[in-house]
């Protein structure tokens, strides 16, 4: 970073237990192949995604973006004021920058897993809101148990910003579990902002996830560049093509890598045989109805408050309390 702004603290939490060639030497050795979505994001990889976002296919940004738009009064009246909002993922984008200016939180916490991304994201925030205190985490918030209480202020109230569908990468279990943690994070009286995309037609759902640019197809094989150059990895990229498919029954849109010859790719030091047509499942991307997403929700602990959506319900965002916290508001009458 050149130079660090004043308002802008950087940590690290120990959450590193499994590295790249960890989860790929247990991926490549599973049936079938599957590998972690998270290690998409290097570099290379958060461009390419960025793109992704901006393709005509992929409405998912664009919609929340709108339905933030539209709703943000409302959103920011439904959330505390003066509270510590915490962001996991590579934030600080349109959306981040429209609810610090609607909600005024007193302090920002942006966690991610790629140091460099967490970085420019951060101190961009920082600069653009010099009086908003900015802590940026080094952390896999997959596995992130609490924050660093000491580092934030003491007694305002949290609340969690996890926009973009993230959830979503996750496994309906994997989702509760994610839930309970972040309650843990956001302490009494915190309450959770997530965007969430809902079922669709498959069409429109392959569509954004195979864009007619190859912008998706570029982002799903630069993981394979990513092992050749981290691992030491032979991947030949043009023997492997892009896969999306929408499977209606589980709800996700799947994305893999597929063979396209019989080859063999040394991976570690460890050769692996591919069969012409076998895959590399590398991400699903769960929908959910939102009845359905507020019963996993309720699963996990959490009362809906408010959900907004766009007129077509292409998107929903929606405002989570942990069960308690709920009770809590009631009795004191808000809604
Ligand atoms: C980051 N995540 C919510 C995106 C999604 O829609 O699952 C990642 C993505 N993969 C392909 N296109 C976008």
């Amino acid at each position: 970073m050149d130079t660090c702004p004043a308002n802008l603290a950087l940590a690290a939490a120990d959450t590193f237990g499994t590295s790249l060639r960890d989860d790929v030497l247990a991926g490549l050795a599973a049936v079938p192949r599957a590998l972690p979505a998270k290690w998409f994001y290097d570099e290379q990889g958060s461009e390419l995604f960025e793109a992704i976002c901006a393709t005509p296919e992929y409405y998912v940004t664009r919609t929340e973006l709108a339905i933030l738009r539209e709703h943000l009064d409302a959103i920011a009246s439904a959330l505390p004021a003066g509270a510590v909002l915490i962001e996991p993922g590579s934030g600080a984008g349109t959306k981040t920058r429209l609810l610090i200016e609607a909600c005024l939180p007193c302090a920002y916490v942006a966690i991610d897993i790629s140091r460099s991304m967490l970085e420019i994201g951060a101190a961009g925030t920082a600069r653009r809101f010099p009086s908003l205190q900015v802590l940026a985490l080094h952390a896999d918030y997959t596995r992130l148990d609490t924050l660093p209480d000491d580092r934030l202020p003491p007694g305002a109230p949290r609340v969690l910003y996890f926009p973009g569908s993230t959830i979503g990468n996750f496994t309906p279990e994997e989702t509760r579990a994610f839930l309970c943690r972040v309650a843990r994070w956001i302490g009494p009286g915190g309450s959770v902002l997530i965007g969430v995309d809902t079922r669709k037609d498959a069409a429109v759902l392959e569509a954004a996830y195979d864009d007619r640019q190859g912008v998706t197809a570029r982002f799903n094989l630069n993981l394979l560049a990513r092992l050749n150059a981290e691992l030491g990895c032979t991947f030949d990229l043009s023997r492997f093509r892009h896969h999306a498919r929408y499977d209606a029954q589980a709800g996700r849109v799947e994305m893999h890598l597929e063979s396209l010859i019989d080859q063999q790719v040394e991976v570690a030091g460890v050769v692996h045989a591919f069969r012409r047509g076998e895959t590399i499942h590398t991400e699903s991307s769960y929908k959910y109805t939102p009845d359905g997403f507020r019963a996993l929700a309720a699963s996990g602990g959490y009362a809906c408050r408010s959900t907004w959506t766009d007129a077509q319900g292409a998107f929903a965002i929606y405002h989570l309390m942990p069960d308690a916290a709920m009770a809590e508001s009631r009795t004191d009458g808000s809604r």
